[in-house]
């Protein structure tokens, strides 16, 4: 397969991590004779530097014109004191290529990794065996709403809209996704005070009939946000709107005890974004000390959404392999000897079936010496 991608690996760690998921996707194109091709565009407080804007023009062609984005990290941090409509806020930059790249469906999986549950600070029994997928709805509801702020900056409003449109279309994302998974969809929402939740409920039960094998649980935010901790095992799909989605998957990345792991995926009709949900976290950047995994994964997950289901499998089975033999970064082993870079080639490397053979004495990987040969 023959795949033009873009990617934008953006501030902080982000051009670090995304060299690695590149490096992976190397490797997965010589063992299965793909064909990758990476185009480098600018974007966030880097892309402000140089341009003066935290979307280019040339970026977003760019993404236009490509068959997927690989996204890296933006800088957040002069969000306080930025006018949020300012072009020089890394973070309308990334709801500007959102809306133009039409990416509604945002999923955010949330799967623990046995080895990994003592860095939760949930007990092992609740979590472990965690494996459900958030699907946020990502260009609608109150974060594109109009917004109002008073002349004497006394009183602001933010609007909160949906269509039936809109909200069918993740809709049938998460039933469809259901059905390949446990059958299970839960609808979280404010139904009982909003008139967008109520709108929600009717399109979703309306949509739930098409799927009859698939089970449709409602639950309000405040009672969902408890139950993440709780119960989390209980959740298949967790299907929401835009803002409770941003918060709700903060809080599901708890679960799984380190951030660096989690990736997401977002889709619209025609195009395709992948990236790490961790931040930039500035203060790594260039030490080498940022967890890949995250971003490796995010291309684990591009792979899969071109039906490249067995070269996903492998990625998968190489950061599997990482965790295993405790080739992780200091954020799951403060006295490792690893380090991005060292992390990235483990992986790479096992994808290309040499993980043993070239950088790495798997015999004392496992205790965390040296092992670099
Ligand atoms: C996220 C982030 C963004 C959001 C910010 C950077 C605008 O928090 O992707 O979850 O709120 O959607
Ligand atoms: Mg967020």
């Amino acid at each position: 397969m023959n795949l033009k991608i873009a990617v934008l690996a953006g501030d902080g760690i982000g051009p670090e991590v995304v060299l690695q998921a590149k490096k992976a996707l190397h490797a997965i194109g010589v063992m299965f004779d793909h064909d990758f091709i990476f185009e480098e565009a600018l974007v966030g407080a880097v892309a402000i530097d140089k341009t003066g804007t935290a979307l280019p023009e040339q970026t977003l062609n760019l993404c236009l014109n490509t068959d997927a984005v690989l996204f890296g990290t933006v800088d957040n941090k002069d969000n306080q004191d930025t006018n949020l409509n300012s072009e020089k806020s890394p973070s309308q930059g990334v709801l500007k290529l959102r809306k133009e790249l039409g990416l509604f469906a945002n999923q955010r999986p949330i799967k623990t990794y046995s080895s990994l549950v003592p860095f939760s600070p949930l007990k092992r029994e609740i979590i472990d065996g965690t494996d459900f997928i958030i699907f946020r709805e990502l260009t609608g509801g109150i974060y594109f709403g109009d917004k109002t702020l008073n002349k004497d900056k006394t009183k602001a409003t933010d609007l909160c809209q949906y269509t039936q449109e809109e909200i069918s279309r993740i809709t049938h994302l998460a039933f469809q996704a259901a059905q390949k998974r446990k059958k299970k969809v839960t609808l979280v929402d404010k139904a009982n005070v909003l008139e967008t939740s109520r709108l929600w409920r009717n399109v979703v039960q309306q949509i739930s009939l098409d799927y009859p094998e698939v089970a449709l649980q409602f639950l309000y935010v405040d009672n969902a946000a408890m139950q993440l901790v709780v119960n989390p095992k209980q959740f298949d799909i967790l299907l929401t709107e835009n803002l409770f989605g941003d918060i709700l998957s903060d809080e599901a990345s708890a679960i799984t005890g380190t951030i660096g792991l989690l990736a997401s995926a977002s889709f619209g009709t025609t195009k395709a974004l992948f990236e790490p949900l961790h931040g930039s976290f500035a203060l790594a950047k260039d030490k080498n000390i940022a967890n890949p995994i995250a971003s490796i994964v995010s291309a684990a997950m591009l792979l899969e959404h071109f039906g490249l289901q067995t070269e996903a499998n492998l990625v998968y089975q190489a950061v599997q392999k990482a965790i295993d033999y405790n080739v992780v970064t200091m954020d799951l082993n403060p006295g490792t000897n690893f380090g991005t870079h060292e992390v990235g080639t483990f992986i790479s490397n096992f994808i290309l079936n040499k993980d043993d053979l070239l950088y790495f004495n798997t015999n004392n990987v496992h205790i965390g010496q040296s092992t670099i040969v």
